[in-house]
């Protein structure tokens, strides 16, 4: 079994903040206690701990944060130890003001918050690499350091001089000379040329944001910079102990940086889940949970191995609109959803309540009321009752047949763009749209990026990826060529890497041909405006018409067959151009979808192609509204089966055959009950 980290078991863990609460030792005591009642065996430290670990410059004090570590060890809990740069201390904001981020209005922050320190600074990342490299040396080798948890939710840009200056080093050695950048940037448009390296400036509200090539580069080069700073972060724990792995925590769909370029120095991924439950009267999660599993599953498929969840809430957060606390019993199935997906852990921020400053009303599992009575707590011990008893689980695998491509580079590029449609291109939605279907009915699909090995996927599904590298539109007809099923969507293969429209045919680098059709215009649509899409040819059971929205592209088949057309009631159209395709290429076939159609097509559409590439979900059987299954193999061949109800009213599930409860041994033959909110976990007979 191949778990994450040396712990070789399921992780139940929390934010533990014992800096805030140092003259209080009666409450660190209690802390063990109570979380060995909850069933914690590991926590995550040292986040933000900064002041507490250098009061004063070179004054190192880590002896406090030992004992609590040895503390926790002799109990069995096991330490994740962040390094506390997510949070500059006080004096050094002010003896050292370039270490405070510059915004993109040119104005330098003050002292405060968190997250928002410079990535580029000398000073800074020396003072990282002098704090990190005091706390691989005290701790890198301690049995209970299982993990590096590096700053926390790395995030941001900051545009002071030395950003700026880097930022030009880095765009030289990409371009090497001014001619090859300004023909990259197109800088030709609005007299924007630039004839020295000096005038290039990170784009801005108050100067420029025109360029869209500058806008790509910039942040690439974020990306780049905040990778560098965090590559510093590590080098001095990797030097002392290369064996335990590090993670960064991740926000889900933040699109500041790009993540999978911060993988690449990642050994394990988390992230931190908040979906805002519970916003409909109804009580029906459905729609609430599954943007949280998508994004389980690219954290699962940014390394091909399972993710840890580094927080959830075990009730409520602080910080959306409205906070409502996880209602009775739904702790424990948000929990095995996670688990569904890949997660080895569940871990919860935070573990005690502050008493002041901004978080102090953010759920806990410990709450001022300081007891362990509370439901919350019971809740959270049963959680981890469950794990303890889930060891097979740990490093399981998922078995994913299907592949969505996902490419931040695209989404920023898109989003950038000036038209089609500046309400709302909707490329994320797209791409959730299509994932939907499957994640109700139980497929397992990785979400990859483009860059990543998707040869091996019985299909392939491509939603508006509209930059387009000619490697990647090559390994998409070779995949295609050698039998694989690739479905295209509208505004794909529009720019280059460098957002540059393609000129000629497109979808570019031969994806026109491997569909083969020919873009010929799109027309977006505004809220509440729809077009109809006439099925003429069903390759597999569809409806007759499908309601188009946001974005209509129309196409010329060239080569393919047309499976579905446009209808208007707008007597200036003409009917019957084509918008859903379908192609042979070599050994394969591409299908291609010109308009942004509605959930019901994709389901009856995705969910028919996969049975016919004889794709099998989690649980052969018809879901229930608001049920759905996952599933995940053990290294010992162990398949375990997750079911999940997402709503408040009970639910039946026809097995297709026998299975076993896996926590309590009942057995259902072949209805399995599932209790509002209920989760089960299974494996077969
Ligand atoms: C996360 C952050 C935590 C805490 C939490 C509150 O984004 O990493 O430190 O602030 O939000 O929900």
């Amino acid at each position: 079994m191949q778990t994450l980290t040396p712990y070789p078991h399921l992780l139940h863990g929390c934010d533990y903040n014992p800096e805030q609460w140092l003259d209080s030792p009666e409450i660190l005591a209690q802390d063990i206690e109570y979380m060995k009642q909850a069933h914690i065996n590991c926590v995550s430290v040292g986040i933000f701990a900064w002041a507490a670990l250098e009061p004063h410059e070179g004054d190192y004090q880590l002896d406090w944060l030992a004992n609590i570590i040895n503390k926790l060890y002799a109990n069995g809990i096991y330490t994740v130890l962040a390094t506390p740069s997510g949070a500059k201390p006080v004096w050094m904001s002010h003896k050292y003001p370039e270490i405070r981020r510059v915004s993109a209005d040119r104005i330098r922050d003050l002292q405060g918050g968190r997250h928002n320190h410079c990535y580029t600074s000398p000073v800074y990342r020396e003072k990282v690499r002098a704090m990190n490299t005091k706390l691989a040396e005290r701790f890198g080798t301690h049995p209970a350091v299982i993990l590096w948890h590096i700053s926390n939710e790395i995030q941001g840009e900051c545009h002071c001089e030395l950003c700026q200056a880097a930022f030009r080093d880095w765009l030289k050695e990409r371009y090497g000379t001014l001619d090859a950048l300004n023909a990259a940037w197109w800088t030709a448009f609005w007299s924007h040329t630039y004839t020295e390296w000096e005038q290039i400036e990170s784009p801005s509200p108050r100067g420029e944001t025109n360029i869209h090539g500058l806008n790509l580069d910039w942040k690439r080069f974020c990306t780049a910079q905040t990778r560098s700073f965090f590559e510093n972060e590590i080098a001095p724990i990797k030097a002392v102990n290369p064996r335990i792995p590090v993670t960064m925590n991740l926000m889900g769909f933040y699109d500041g940086i790009n993540y999978w370029e911060m993988a690449k120095s990642c050994d394990v991924i988390s992230w931190d889940a908040y979906p805002t439950w519970h916003t409909n009267q109804d009580g029906d999660e459905t729609y609430n949970a599954f943007w949280a599993d998508a994004y389980s599953d690219i954290c699962r498929s940014m390394l091909g191995k399972p993710f840890l969840l580094m927080e959830n809430t075990p009730s409520q957060t602080n910080w959306h609109d409205v906070c409502r606390p996880k209602s009775w019993g739904f702790h424990r199935l948000s929990a095995i959803s996670m688990l569904a997906h890949g997660a080895d852990s569940i871990q919860y921020f935070q573990w005690r309540q502050s008493r002041g400053c901004s978080e102090k009303f953010h759920g806990a599992v410990m709450t001022h009321a300081n007891r362990t009575d509370t439901r919350v707590f019971q809740e959270v011990s049963g959680v981890g009752a469950m794990l303890e008893k889930l060891d097979a689980l740990a490093g399981a695998k998922t078995d994913a047949k299907i592949a969505i491509l996902y490419d931040i580079e695209s989404h920023w590029a898109v989003n950038d763009a000036k038209g089609p449609r500046n309400i709302g291109i909707g490329d994320n939605d797209l791409m959730l749209r299509m994932y939907l279907p499957f994640w109700k009915n139980g497929y397992a699909v990785d979400i990859l990026n483009p860059e990543q090995d998707f040869s091996g996927y019985h299909l392939l599904v491509i939603p508006m990826l509209y930059l387009l590298h000619p490697d990647t539109a090559k390994r998409i007809r070779d995949y295609a060529k050698q039998g694989g099923t690739v479905v295209l969507t509208m505004h794909t293969g529009v720019v280059d890497a460098h957002d540059l429209c393609y000129m000629g045919t497109t979808p570019a680098e031969g994806l026109a041909e491997l569909a083969g059709i020919r873009f010929l215009e799109i027309d977006p649509l505004y809220d509440k405006q729809y077009e109809t899409m006439r099925i003429v040819k069903a390759p597999f059971p569809l409806a007759e018409t499908y309601r188009l929205e946001r974005l209509c592209e129309r196409v010329a088949a060239e080569g393919a067959e047309v499976l579905g057309v446009y209808e208007h009631d707008n007597p200036c159209m003409p009917d019957g151009m084509p918008c859903l395709t379908r192609n042979s290429f070599g050994r394969g076939t591409a299908y291609y979808l010109g308009g942004f159609a509605e959930d019901s097509f994709f389901s009856d559409f995705l969910i028919s192609l996969a049975e016919k590439l004889g794709i099998e979900p989690a649980l052969d059987t018809t879901l229930p509204h608001g049920v759905v299954a996952a599933s995940r193999q053990a290294a010992d061949g162990t398949v375990f089966c997750f079911v999940m109800n997402w709503t408040r009213e009970a639910r039946s599930v026809n097995l297709p055959y026998p299975m076993k409860d896996y926590e309590t041994g009942k057995i259902y033959q072949a209805k399995l009950p599932l209790a509002p909110y209920g989760a089960k976990i299974l494996v077969r007979l």
